[in-house]
C-alpha cells in the first residue's frame, strides 16, 4: 500500500502531509465554528520548507515530561495522581504504558493530548512547552499534533456516518484537494483492513470494527504523535492482535511515534519499550532484548511464555529508586530501614538483621 507517508524505517523523518489529530467528532464541531487562518497556517508549516525552529524541534525528543505532578482537589479529598512523572520518549518510539488501575496512566496521557494541565512540572512535546500554550494553540495543537484513540470508540465517531465519510472528516478542516482526501481515506481504510466496509455506518459495525475506524480517524491528518488509551480494552484476543499489528505496522513502516496504554499483557510483551507506571511515576521500563526485534510475525517466538524483554529500574532526578514490591517482601524488613553498601561495582540492599549477622560471622 503507498499511504501518503514517507516510509521511513531508515530516516523516521516526519510526514510531511498535513497533520491533524482530532477526532471527526472534534473536528466537525470546530469546521461549524470554521477556523480557516488555523488550517492555513498548519498547512503552511506542512508543505513549506522547513523553518529553523521546524528543523531544531527535529533534534528534541517527541515527549519530555519532567517532575510532572497532578493532585485531584474534591470537596473532601485530595488523589495525587502524578507524582513527580520523568520520561522521555524518542521520535519514532512505539512505548507502552502498564500500571495498575489509578496509577496515572490516562492521566498522563489526557496532559499529552493537552486535555488536562498538571498542578506542577514541565511537559514537551514536539519541542513545545505544553503548559505555555493560549487556547488558540491549544485548538491548533490537538488537531495538527496528536492524534488519540480512546477504548471507548464512541468519543472518536460519528455513527450515523460512513466509515469512510469519518475519515474524511478531520481533513475537511485542511486545505487537502478532495482527490488527496478520497486517497488518504482509502488508504487509511486498508491499512486497518477496514475497505470491504468502507460505505457502511459506523452504527452497522462490531466494537473491534469501529476501534479499527477510530485508529484510521485518529491518523487521517497525519498526526506526530498518536496516542491509544487501552485500545484494545474492548475486543477479543484475535482483534486485539489485529489493532496491535496495526501500530507495529505503523510504527516500523512509517516512523510513527505512538504511546499506548494497555493492561494487555501479551501485547506488552512485543512492544520495545515499556514503560511501568507505580504510584504517578514511572517505576521501571523494560526493552525487547535484541534477537527478538525481528521476530515479530514470524511466528517462532511464544510472547506469553518466553522473557523476551530486559526490566530496569528507573532513579528519579532526586536518586530514588522504586524496588520491586516482590524483592521487598523477600527481604522481609522489619520496618522501613535497609542497608545500602557498595561492593566493587554493585550497590547492594540488604536488610539490617542479616548484615549484622554476616558481621558477625
Ligand atoms: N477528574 C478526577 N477527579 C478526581 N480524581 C481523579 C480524576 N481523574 C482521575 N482521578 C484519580 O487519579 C488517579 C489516577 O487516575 P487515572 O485515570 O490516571 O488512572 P489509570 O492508571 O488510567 O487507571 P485505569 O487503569 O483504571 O484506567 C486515580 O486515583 C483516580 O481516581
Ligand atoms: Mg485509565
Amino acid at each position: 500500500m503507498a499511504l501518503n507517508l514517507k516510509k521511513s524505517k531508515e530516516s523516521k523523518a516526519e510526514p510531511d502531509l498535513t497533520v491533524t489529530g482530532a477526532s471527526a467528532a472534534e473536528n466537525a464541531q470546530s469546521s461549524q465554528e470554521g477556523s480557516g487562518a488555523e488550517g492555513k497556517s498548519s498547512q503552511e508549516t506542512a508543505a513549506g520548507t522547513k523553518s529553523t525552529q521546524e528543523a531544531s524541534e527535529e533534534n528534541t525528543p517527541m515527549v519530555l515530561a519532567e517532575n510532572l505532578v497532578k493532585i485531584y482537589k474534591t470537596s473532601d479529598l485530595e488523589v495525587l495522581a502524578l507524582q513527580g512523572l520523568d520520561l522521555k520518549v524518542e521520535r519514532g518510539e512505539l512505548t507502552a504504558i502498564i500500571g495498575n488501575s489509578g496509577s496515572g496512566k490516562s492521566t498522563f496521557l489526557n496532559m499529552l493530548g493537552c486535555l488536562d494541565e498538571p498542578s506542577a512540572g514541565k511537559l514537551y512535546v514536539d519541542g513545545r512547552n505544553l503548559f505555555k500554550l493560549n487556547q488558540k494553540e491549544k485548538d491548533l495543537y490537538k488537531r495538527s499534533t496528536v492524534g488519540f484513540v480512546w477504548q471507548n470508540n464512541g468519543r472518536n465517531l460519528l455513527p450515523y456516518m460512513t466509515a469512510f465519510e469519518n475519515i474524511v472528516t478531520p481533513m475537511l478542516l485542511t486545505d487537502v484537494s478532495e482527490k488527496e482526501r478520497v486517497q488518504t481515506a482509502d488508504e487509511l481504510l486498508d491499512l486497518v483492513g477496514m475497505s470491504h466496509r468502507r460505505n457502511s455506518r459506523l452504527s452497522q459495525l462490531s466494537g473491534g470494527e469501529q476501534q479499527r475506524i477510530a485508529i484510521a480517524i485518529a491518523l487521517a491528518n497525519r498526526p506526530k504523535l498518536l496516542l491509544a488509551d487501552e485500545p484494545t480494552g474492548s475486543v477479543d484476543r484475535k482483534t486485539a492482535d489485529y489493532i496491535f499489528d496495526v501500530f507495529r505496522h505503523l510504527n516500523s513502516d512509517y516512523g510513527q511515534t505512538i504511546i499506548i496504554v494497555t493492561h494487555d499483557v501479551e501485547l506488552s510483551k512485543k512492544v520495545n519499550r515499556v514503560v511501568a507506571i507505580r504510584d504517578g511515576k514511572i517505576s521501571s521500563e523494560r526493552i525487547l532484548k535484541e534477537k527478538y526485534t525481528n521476530a515479530f510475525g514470524t511466528g517462532k517466538v511464544n510472547w506469553m511464555e518466553e522473557d523476551t524483554q530486559e526490566e530496569y529500574s528507573i532513579i528519579d532526578r532526586a536518586g530514588r529508586l522504586q524496588i520491586p514490591r516482590h524483592m521487598l517482601d523477600e527481604l522481609a524488613l522489619k520496618d522501613n530501614k535497609i542497608l545500602v553498601s557498595m561492593e566493587n561495582d554493585k550497590i547492594m540492599l540488604s536488610a539490617p538483621e542479616t548484615k549484622k549477622e554476616e558481621t558477625e560471622d
